[in-house]
């Protein structure tokens, strides 16, 4: 070969094919040692990518006779199949491992129980759902919801709804009074959702129809009285308004509050100073062992107080008795939570206790309406 002797060329050549050998086994090795596919990436650049250890050979083909860049060629070329395949092959089994160690971590254990979710874990407390029935059905039938304070006057309780001063029916309020400001008078807590009736009165004009949901306050305890309790208080006044249309009211409320198709009511003489005439009203029921169900059986049951709102009331809310009438009713809403609900101690609507809290109370996207359900 001209320019080379031949000993250079077995001694270049020898060395080259061992060299490469011995790199070719080291490729090799550190294929099987890689342990994940970036180490594996990493031997491939080693060897293969543009400045790898295999790519330098190579590139020495160039510079070499025809002779010798055939065999060597070959060679190296044979040597990068084999690299090659030993990292197709070492691939495959990382990807295969990695994917057994995935799933090997995120197993999931399908018979565990569903975890609530939050916004649906918390519970609407059975006095807020009755609350919302008691309104959604009167809205319904046309009424606006009407508020007053819990704070009033002796004035707006009690004396434009015509209890006169020093009557007994005062004294039966067992109300909380305020102490007195210097003129005499003192506030209290109002003993009754009627006063918002007279601030009604007051601010609008006929016709009139509301109901009065609130807070009310009694100085009294026991199972089925707590200082604080809830009434809905309704108001209609207009110029034709009678007692038919409270009674047709009070029938279709308490079929739609109780749920079933038909209810038996009783109206009984009463007396309300702010009423005239003045009326119980009894709802026909059955009274099991720890139920009762409305709509059938021997018992009754009272369940609110009404009627025609007396002239003296529509007087002092200046309104013409002679051309305005009125009816209005209240009942207690903790009371017909108890019935519809099975509660047997008004004080446990408001002690708080969580346990009793999750069984009575009701599911927070589960907003009552005629159309979907009331309690479904
Ligand atoms: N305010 C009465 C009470 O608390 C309930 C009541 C009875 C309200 C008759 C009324 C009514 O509006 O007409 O005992």
């Amino acid at each position: 070969m001209p320019g080379s002797s031949p000993g250079m060329t077995a001694l270049g050549n020898g060395f080259a094919m061992s060299n490469l050998q011995d790199l070719q086994s080291q490729i090799l090795a550190d294929i099987a040692a890689a342990s994940d596919e970036a180490a594996l990436e990493a031997v491939r650049v080693g060897a293969l990518g543009k400045k790898g250890s295999v790519s330098a050979l190579l590139a020495t083909l160039g510079k070499m006779d025809p002779e010798q860049r055939k065999t060597e060629g070959a060679a190296i070329n044979l040597a990068k199949d084999a690299i090659n395949a030993a990292l197709s092959a070492r691939r495959d089994v990382l990807k295969a491992a990695a994917l057994d160690a995935r799933l090997a971590a995120e197993t999931i254990d399908v018979t565990l129980p569903l975890r609530e979710p939050l916004a649906e874990a918390g519970r609407i407390h059975p006095l807020s759902q009755v609350w919302d029935e008691v309104t959604t059905i009167f809205a319904d039938m046309g009424f606006a919801v009407a508020e007053g304070p819990d704070i009033e006057t002796d004035d707006y309780n009690f004396t434009k709804l015509n209890f006169p001063e020093g009557h007994p029916a005062r004294e039966m309020h067992d109300t909380f009074y305020f102490n007195p400001k210097e003129d005499g008078s003192r506030l209290l807590l109002r003993t009754h959702t009627s006063p918002v009736q007279v601030r009604t009165m007051l601010s609008q004009k006929p016709p009139i129809r509301v109901i009065c949901p609130g807070r009310t306050y009694r100085s009294d305890s026991d199972q089925t009285h707590t200082p604080m309790f809830h009434q809905v208080e309704g108001l209609v006044i207009d110029k034709g308004s009678r007692l038919g249309h409270l009674k047709w009211i009070l029938h279709e409320f308490c079929k739609a509050f109780f749920e079933v198709d038909n209810v038996n009511m009783r109206f009984r003489p009463s007396f309300f100073p702010f009423t005239e005439p003045s009326l119980e009203v009894d709802i026909q029921c059955r009274r099991g062992k720890d139920e009762i169900r409305f709509g059938e059986g021997e018992d009754w049951l009272e369940i609110l107080g009404c009627g025609m709102v007396h002239p003296n009331v529509l007087t002092a809310c200046g309104l013409d008795p002679d051309v305005y009438q009125g009816f209005a009713w209240g009942m207690g809403i903790d009371r017909i939570a108890m019935l519809k609900y099975g509660m047997s101690d008004l004080r446990q609507l408001f002690e708080a206790d969580a346990r009793w809290l999750s069984h009575y109370g009701f599911k927070p996207l589960d907003v009552p309406t005629l159309a979907g359900g009331l309690s479904s």
